[in-house]
């Protein structure tokens, strides 16, 4: 286990952040500590990328396991040339389409990036975030910096520092809060090393964003799989960890809405005169139609984006409400649609029930 630590927690300006409190986290970083801070995604937990004793420290504080590569975060295109040792055509398209912002991309590793940030990996995954508060930093620190989301390994990603409190106060050195992130789930993931390019986690950049550039781009099966997935050759090694796993068991319910509606209702009853405390996660549209249970609405069903920026928190919400059951409503798997029905599939366990029509 790793020693206990003085965390210190500070309010950052997310528009105009305070040079000197940025100048004391890159310090942190370029001495090889910790600091979790904001992205237009979620918190990071950042470490200084290419020094192996300080990213190692990073799966040790959240108990990540070894072979599941971490995000290297840039603040300037130029990086990437360095990190990666070939950067194809694709990647500049999409490099100045899309950053910074919500895209990782998977490209072939240069011999700089120490092996136990790709997780032994021969590629490594780069992002710019589209955040101040984090372009900020990366620059200040003079380094690429190596984060994964802020959070205890399976549990749900942090939308707010109160998050990262709870799961790694006490174990890292700085937490820089800027206030809620603005996108909710986590960036896509997409490798460039495969043709043609492969989503390995659906995210914050939708698919339909990603064809109208590159007209042609799959999705690793794993990403929309109804079933746990067995991964042999692990290209994404995240895919198969258990992930965003509220303490409560969790059940997702898909199909047709009203249908939803119906058979989440039934469920609700159902667990609630078994004596269980059931949470329920609806939509805007459908909470005036349940009546029993901790009804929480993710967002409305016209805005993906709305229930995306919400979904993290809620769950960690209904744990702390102590709910033993929480039954979710399922969205359709378009925009940012699908980023959310992985989140809540993966935090279900593939506890899926069919709602039919
Ligand atoms: O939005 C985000 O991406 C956030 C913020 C902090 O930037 N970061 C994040 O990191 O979600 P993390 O570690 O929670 O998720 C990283 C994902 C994992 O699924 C990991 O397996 C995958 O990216 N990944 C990282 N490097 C990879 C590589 N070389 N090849 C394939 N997948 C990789
Ligand atoms: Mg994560």
């Amino acid at each position: 286990m790793s020693a206990i630590k003085k965390t210190i927690v500070l309010k950052v300006d997310c528009e105009n952040p305070e040079r000197e409190k940025i100048t004391l986290a890159a310090n942190v970083i370029r001495e090889g500590g910790l600091v979790a801070f904001p992205t237009e995604t979620v918190y990071g937990l950042g470490a200084d990328a290419l020094n192996p004793e300080a990213v190692r420290n990073i799966y040790l504080v959240k108990m990540r396991p070894p072979d599941n590569p971490i995000i290297v975060h840039v603040a300037r295109k130029e990086d990437v040339y360095r990190l990666a040792a070939e950067v194809p055509e694709s990647a500049e398209k999409l490099m100045s389409r899309f950053w910074p912002g919500p895209l990782t991309l998977v490209l072939r590793a240069s011999d700089i990036v120490p092996r136990v940030t790709t997780g032994g990996l021969d590629t490594v995954a780069i992002r710019m975030p589209r955040h101040k508060v984090a372009l900020a930093l990366i620059e200040a620190s003079g380094t690429p910096i190596a984060a994964p989301s802020a959070n205890l390994a399976g549990r749900p990603s942090p939308t707010i520092a109160e998050h990262v409190i709870q799961d790694l106060y006490g174990k890292i050195d700085i937490i820089l809060d800027a206030g809620p992130t603005n996108i909710g789930v986590e960036s896509t993931v997409l490798d460039l090393t495969s043709n043609p390019p492969q989503i390995l986690r659906p995210g914050g950049l939708t698919y339909e964003e990603l064809r109208k550039v590159l007209g042609r781009v799959s999705i690793h099966p794993a990403a929309v799989s109804k079933k746990e997935f067995h991964i042999k050759h692990a290209r994404s090694p995240g895919l198969k960890h258990k992930h965003y796993a509220p303490r409560a068991e969790m059940i997702v319910v898909e199909g047709e809405f009203n249908a939803i509606i119906r058979k989440v209702a039934e469920l609700a009853e159902k667990y609630l005169g078994d004596g269980k405390k059931v949470g329920i996660l609806a939509t805007d549209e459908s909470i005036r139609r349940y009546n029993i249970g901790i009804v929480k609405s993710m967002g409305s069903r016209s805005n993906l984006s709305s229930i995306a920026k919400n979904l993290f928190r809620l769950l960690r919400e209904l744990d702390d409400e102590g709910v033993d059951v929480i039954i979710a409503e399922g969205v359709p798997q378009k925009g940012l649609g699908l980023a959310v029905m992985n989140r809540l599939r993966r935090a279900a366990g593939y506890n899926i029930i069919e709602a039919g029509s």
